[in-house]
């Protein structure tokens, strides 16, 4: 049985006048959990049930690739890097790098993250009852922890120019995936703008991979970095091509920041917008750590910490939607799906479905407990992904988020303006678009 769903024109001018998200809410409420949608020569399915996240992620993930769905991606962000690769370059590198992100291995960068959240929090103590850009807070500080850990760089003009450049390129791939492109030949502003941030990110990756190399390998620290460049084949004992280290450096520098500082920012939103679960995360840090600065250990003490950061990243998944392409002739529940047809998984609205999900509209970090977690459906929370290409720094991320939101949240209560209403949309990630400025308050 073929999928309902919209007409091409309603869904386009839906995308045109209340953008993606409402009108892919829209789409769900009034066709069902399976619904398809032509856009120019491509057909998209959308598939909100946990059933089919489970489907494509894990029972039927043959049958599934990143292929046409990220030809923007491979293009102009991370090139063959992991997220966008595919196949035997695909297999090859995430079993290279994956025991680099187990649980015991992350755990090794705990200390960057503390001194960085640390170092937040007492520029932050000569400002209270200023007003920052919580998002932009957020941001500098995970591009400081993901550059501080993976490549072992300190300086911070570098990573604040870095962190601007990699803004403007997925700002420039997201307009590309959403309105008619033009030749990159054209010199548009925009154009210039992504060329020129682009050229900055090679650079720089390029001078840190260069400054490696210019030193006896004996006193490389031991960092991602290294191991990429130690990295040998098993077949044919060759290194990794110079283009692959770049590409795989700047994916984990994309990946690996922007995502955990939009989650951080939505952390702060929803806590100030719910004052009883920000109190009881207060009570929660001040019984555990009494004004100590938390080291890791004392995580295991802080339940209630990541049960809010689970609940962030339900409410506000820093990744709304992510794409396979299928491969050959399927069917997801009831509904077959064509070869080449493009299959969007929604983290957004699978953690809204009511049919596993009470109140799905109220932050309540109490829907983490052990127990109510385990009695649910395993696919009905994806925001990581699921299966083999799960996301490889779910890790890293939980342990960061946990500990920015402890060491933070302990001093500070950061409050919204009168009468502040944020809006978000997904631009390639999930984004409050009205800015979210904060009132510094210490607690
Ligand atoms: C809250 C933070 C994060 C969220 C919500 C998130 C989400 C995701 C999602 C949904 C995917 C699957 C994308 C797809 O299939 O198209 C993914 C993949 C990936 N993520 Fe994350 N991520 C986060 C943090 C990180 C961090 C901290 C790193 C690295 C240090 C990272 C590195 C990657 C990589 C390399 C992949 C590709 C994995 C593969 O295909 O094998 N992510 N992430």
């Amino acid at each position: 049985m073929r999928p309902p769903g919209p007409s091409t024109l309603g869904f386009v001018k839906g995308l045109a006048t209340r953008g993606f998200l409402a009108t892919v809410g829209d789409a769900w409420r009034e066709h069902g959990d399976v619904f398809e949608v032509r856009l120019g020569s491509r057909r998209m399915l959308f598939a909100m049930h946990p059933d089919a996240v489970k489907h494509v992620n894990v029972t039927n993930r043959e049958g599934y690739d990143k292929l046409a769905s990220y030809d923007t991606v491979r293009e102009f962000l991370t090139g063959q890097g992991l997220v966008a690769s595919t196949g035997d370059v695909w297999r090859r590198q995430r079993r290279l790098m994956a025991p680099f992100f187990t649980p015991a291995a992350v755990g090794a960068y705990a200390d960057v993250m503390i001194r960085d959240a640390v170092e937040l929090a007492d520029r932050w103590d000569g400002m209270d009852g200023q007003t920052v850009e919580i998002a932009e807070e957020m941001t500098r500080v995970t591009a400081a922890i993901i550059l501080r850990s993976m490549f072992s760089t300190e300086q911070l003009e570098s990573i604040h120019r870095m962190k601007d450049a990699v803004e403007t390129m997925i700002a420039f791939a997201n307009r590309r995936l959403t309105l008619p492109p033009l030749p990159m030949w054209v010199p548009t502003p925009m154009h210039r703008r992504y060329k020129a941030a682009r050229a900055y990110v090679h650079h720089e990756i390029t001078t840190l991979i260069g400054e490696r190399r210019a030193v006896p390998e004996s006193d490389w620290p031991d960092d991602f970095l290294s191991r990429l460049m130690r990295a040998r084949d098993p077949e044919t004992g060759e290194p990794m091509s110079e283009e692959l280290l770049r590409d795989e450096s700047i994916t984990i520098f994309f990946a690996g920041h922007e995502t955990t500082a939009r989650t951080m920012t939505f952390a702060w939103y929803a806590l100030a917008a719910n004052p009883s679960v920000a109190e009881r995360l207060h009570e929660e840090l001040d019984r555990e750590l009494g004004g100590r600065t938390p080291t890791v250990e004392d995580l295991f003490r802080l339940p209630y910490t990541l049960q809010t950061v689970k609940e962030v990243l339900r409410m506000y998944p820093a990744a709304p939607f992510y794409m396979r392409d299928a491969i050959g002739a399927d069917r997801i529940g009831d509904f077959d799906v064509e070869p080449g047809v493009g299959v969007m998984l929604s983290p957004y609205y699978t953690h809204r479905h009511p049919d596993f999900w009470e109140a799905p509209d109220t932050f309540d970090p109490d829907r983490w407990t052990p127990e109510r977690e385990k009695a649910r459906h395993k696919h009905a929370y994806h925001p990581f992904a699921a299966g083999p290409r799960i996301c490889i720094g779910n890790n890293f991320s939980l342990l960061e988020s946990h500990l920015l939101l402890a060491v933070l949240a302990q001093r500070f209560a950061p409050g919204l303006p009168e009468g502040y209403a944020p809006r978000w949309e997904m631009h390639g990630v999930l984004g409050i678009t009205n800015g979210l400025p904060m009132v510094l308050r210490k607690r």
